[in-house]
């Protein structure tokens, strides 16, 4: 016993005691299982959403994404939370994702927001434009979000719109990626934050949307237009894979072949303009003088497809604008 109350048992017992309330506190914040990552909870996690969640569980499942530089954020989500309200949506989302052996980190909710919210490092808002008043302004909301990001990818909602129901410290980031995110395609907008956001948070909100495909930064201002070209965009492109498979349906190709065809095309198309090829060289390339393709395009142009095309962006751009301010009727016809 004499021996137990020398100075260095003395202080051997008081750093264990120390020590202990350490990990205590830690384990109290982390929900005991401090693993050194983020806390992501994704409020509405529907359609984009779960692609998002999705991109983000296939890359920590996989050993090749691994690999850090200095993009690379100092932390990553390792924890996840999902908010949908109804069974049916909490099923389908351990039914889409519950093979990504990562998914033993996620927790499904249904009609429940507050708490999950309250865990989170990180917050991604994804449900309709329309529901966002009515989640932001849920009792306990404000102070669940205080001090956190929240990353938006609501279509037309501006983020003052958003900041309007949070208290000051909680910091907005819009994003705008598009449904090809489902196949890690999305082409996602970030809105360029005023003040710059800190490096590390905005490596962090780079690397959400690259685990679903390319990334760019643009001012806020452009959001609306972004909007347009990439989260309509598939639907416009859609349409076109569309009509070119019908043309060669039209002349006798069968039906499913023709849809390969036209999808294999235009990927092959992109492959080409995303090494840098400019459109309009490479419409100058396969047109050979008397040739089909000049053919073709003259009919295009007879049928004013560029400016039509255009113009679809510009009206989507506007119509984009005023989806957040929760006007009715924005697709009216204003000017018949
Ligand atoms: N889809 C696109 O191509 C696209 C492209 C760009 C941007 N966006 C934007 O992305 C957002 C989501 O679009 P989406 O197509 O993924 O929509 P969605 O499939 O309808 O997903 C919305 C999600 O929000 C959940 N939700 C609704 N009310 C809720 C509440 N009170 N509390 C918690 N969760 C709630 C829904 O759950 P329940 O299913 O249980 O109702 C669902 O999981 C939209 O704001 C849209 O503007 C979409």
């Amino acid at each position: 016993m004499e021996r137990d109350l020398t100075p260095d048992w003395i202080l051997k017992q008081t750093l264990s005691v120390q020590q202990k309330a350490l990990m205590d506190y830690v384990n109290e914040k982390t929900g005991g299982k401090d693993d050194g990552g983020l806390t992501l909870t994704m409020l509405g996690c529907g359609t984009l959403g779960s692609a998002i969640l999705g991109g983000i569980l296939d890359s920590l499942s996989s050993s090749q994404d691994q690999e850090a530089d200095d993009s690379t954020p100092k932390k990553l989500p390792t924890r996840f939370h999902a908010c949908v309200r109804s069974p049916k949506s909490g099923e389908r989302i351990r039914k889409e994702l519950g093979h990504y052996p990562a998914f033993k980190q996620v927790q499904v909710h249904e009609k429940n927001n507050v708490e999950p919210v309250r865990k989170a490092d990180v917050v991604l808002l994804g449900c309709k434009p329309y529901m966002v008043a009515d989640i932001l302004k849920a009792e306990g909301m404000r102070e669940a979000l205080a001090g956190k990001l929240l990353i938006s990818i609501l279509a037309g909602v501006k983020e003052e719109q958003i900041q309007q129901h949070l208290s000051a410290d909680c910091t907005v980031v819009r994003a705008m990626p598009n449904t090809a995110a489902a196949v890690r395609e999305s082409m996602t907008v970030i809105a360029t934050s005023n003040p710059p956001l800190p490096k590390d948070t905005e490596n962090l909100v780079t690397w959400i949307f690259t685990r679903v495909g390319r990334v760019t930064y643009l001012p806020a201002s452009n959001m609306d237009a972004c909007t347009a070209l990439c989260g309509s965009g598939p639907g416009f492109v859609a349409l076109m894979a569309e009509s070119l498979a019908m043309g060669a349906i039209a002349m006798g190709v069968p039906r499913d072949d023709a849809y390969l065809m036209a999808a294999q095309t235009m990927r092959g198309t992109t492959g080409l303009l995303l090494a840098g090829e400019h459109p309009a060289m490479l419409r100058d390339k396969v047109m050979t003088p008397g040739g089909c393709t000049i053919g073709g395009l003259l009919v295009l142009e007879e049928g004013a497809v560029r400016g039509t095309i255009a113009k679809a962006v510009r009206e989507a751009t506007v119509v984009a604008s005023q989806l957040g301010q929760g006007q009715a009727n924005v697709n009216g016809t204003r000017r018949t």
